[in-house]
Order: C-alpha cells, then structure tokens, then sequence
C-alpha cells in the first residue's frame, strides 16, 4: 500500500510504540515528522526513517505546552508544506493509590495525556481542514475503556481521548477527516518495565511477576509488541480504511472485547 509524498507526524515517537509506529508509516512510503519530548531518541528515529528512504525530521516538543506544538506544525508546514496525517502517541503513566497522587502529577498526567492530544489535534486540524482531507489517531488504552487500581488518573486521561476521538471525528467528517482512537493493552515497552517495578513496590512482587500476572488474563497468552499496535495505526492510516471515523480500536490480545 505504497503513499508516497504523504506527511505523518508522529508525537513521542521516539521509543516504543511511536518509534514502531513512525517506522511502520515510513515502510507505507510516507515521510514521517518524529516529534518528542527527548530529541535523541527522535533523531534516532528519524535516522531509520532516512535509512528506509523516506524523508523525516526531528523535532523536540512537549505536547502539553501549546508553543512547542505550533513549532513543531510551523516546522512540518516549512519542510513538507502540508500534513496528512498525525498520529498522537505521546503519553506518561503515574502508577499509584489516588490518596497518594499528588495534585500536580494529576496535573501532569491530564495534561500530557489528555490536553496533549487536544492541542496536537486542534493545530493539525487548521491545516487538514483548508487541505479538505486528513487523518488523526489518537493512542488510547485499554484503559480507555476499564478503569484499574492505581491507574485511576491515567484511566480518567485515556477515556477522555475516546470521547475527544467521538466529538472530533463528528466535526471534522464535513472536512473529510477522520478521526480514530487505537487501544493497547499490555505492551512490551519501556512504560511496562516502569509499570512492573511500581506494581511490584505496591503488591509485594518480585521484578518481572506484575507483568507476568497481567499477561494471565489475556486470552492470546501474551503481551503485545509495539509492532503489534503501529501495524493497526498503519492501517487506520491507509487508503485501506476510509470508512472508518470515530472508532476506539482494541489491541489487547482479546483483553478488552467492548
Ligand atoms: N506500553 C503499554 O502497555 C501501553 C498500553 C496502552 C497504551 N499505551 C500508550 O501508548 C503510548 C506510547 O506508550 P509506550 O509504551 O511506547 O511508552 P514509552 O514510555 O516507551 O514511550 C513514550 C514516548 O513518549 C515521549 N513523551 C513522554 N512525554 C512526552 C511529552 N510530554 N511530549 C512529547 N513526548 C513525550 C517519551 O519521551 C517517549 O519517547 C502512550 O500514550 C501510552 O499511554 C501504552
């Protein structure tokens, strides 16, 4: 399903999911803008991108902090002059008991994870709507869609991107964009390692065992790779799935089934 000349940006895609994802959009032939909060880990990105022979850019931009994303859309509109595509990938997790959470990591959490996506999404949208075509997708969760112990901030962010992905995906259909949300489940990243240590600080388990436990209750008897969840991003990004808006998409290995 070769694209060529399309322009993707794709937020935190400097490690795991995004990183899978950017090179997923780059093997569809489409050039891909690596933005993230950590500039060396997109610049690595980009440099695989480049090795793919698609063109990319890295750009350094915290998605909560609304300069940092005009930037980074004045950069992409200077280099590539339009864009097809953003993908918002960009996310943090704070695992704890909600009497424990303070109030500026609510804060912090809702911010990167939620208002993140609003900002993202609301200047990319300027451009889809005078191009009269384009795509968002949003990553949520599955905690988008099941709230769980000590998650219940991040949860309350990720159901947010769901009803954000329903609302955009109404308004912008007139333009010709649509607008989806992917759902993962226990992926194998670097978030996940972060999140067994801090599970198992909680419950008295050893590195490895709050995984391995989560990974019990998926029907598929696995986690999911990133590649896993950029091969469905690829697809919603496609010429493949024009008839899809407003969708909240599992991959959770049969985890979450609604
Ligand atoms: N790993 C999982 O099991 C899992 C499951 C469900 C959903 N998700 C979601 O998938 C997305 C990617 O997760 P991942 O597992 O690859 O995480 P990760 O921590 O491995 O990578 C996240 C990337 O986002 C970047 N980032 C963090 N804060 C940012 C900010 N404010 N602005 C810009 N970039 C920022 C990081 O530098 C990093 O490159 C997140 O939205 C996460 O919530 C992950």
């Amino acid at each position: 399903m070769p694209l060529n000349n399309q322009i993707a940006i794709v937020t935190g895609g400097g490690q795991g999911i995004g990183e899978a994802i950017s090179i997923h959009l780059a093997k569809q032939g489409k050039d891909v803008v690596v933005s993230d909060i950590n500039l060396d880990s997109a610049r690595k990105t980009a440099a695989k991108i480049k090795s793919l022979g698609c063109q990319s850019l890295a750009i350094k931009a915290d998605v909560s902090n609304s300069r940092d994303i005009e930037k980074m859309v004045d950069l992409t509109r200077e280099k590539f002059g339009r864009i097809d595509r953003l993908v918002n990938n960009a996310g943090i997790v704070i695992v704890k008991p909600i009497v424990e959470l303070e109030e500026e990591e609510w804060d912090r959490l809702i911010d990167v994870d939620l208002k993140g996506v609003f900002l993202c999404s609301k200047m990319v949208a300027r451009i889809m709507i005078n191009q009269k075509r384009g795509k968002i997708i949003n990553i949520s969760s599955s905690s988008g869609k099941m709230g769980t112990e000590f998650f219940a901030g991040y949860a309350a962010a990720k159901f947010g991107v769901i009803g954000f992905t329903q609302g955009l995906a109404k308004e912008l259909a007139r333009y010709n964009i649509l607008v989806n949300a992917v759902c993962p489940g226990i992926i194998g990243t670097k978030m996940w390692e972060m999140v067994d240590g801090e599970l198992g600080k909680r419950l008295g388990l050893a590195k490895g065992r709050a995984f391995q436990k989560e990974i019990e209750k998926i029907p598929l008897s696995r986690a999911g790779t990133a590649e896993d969840v950029a091969r469905v991003v690829a697809f919603l990004a496609s010429s493949e799935a024009e008839y899809m808006t407003g969708q909240a998409i599992n991959v959770t290995g049969g985890m979450v089934m609604h």
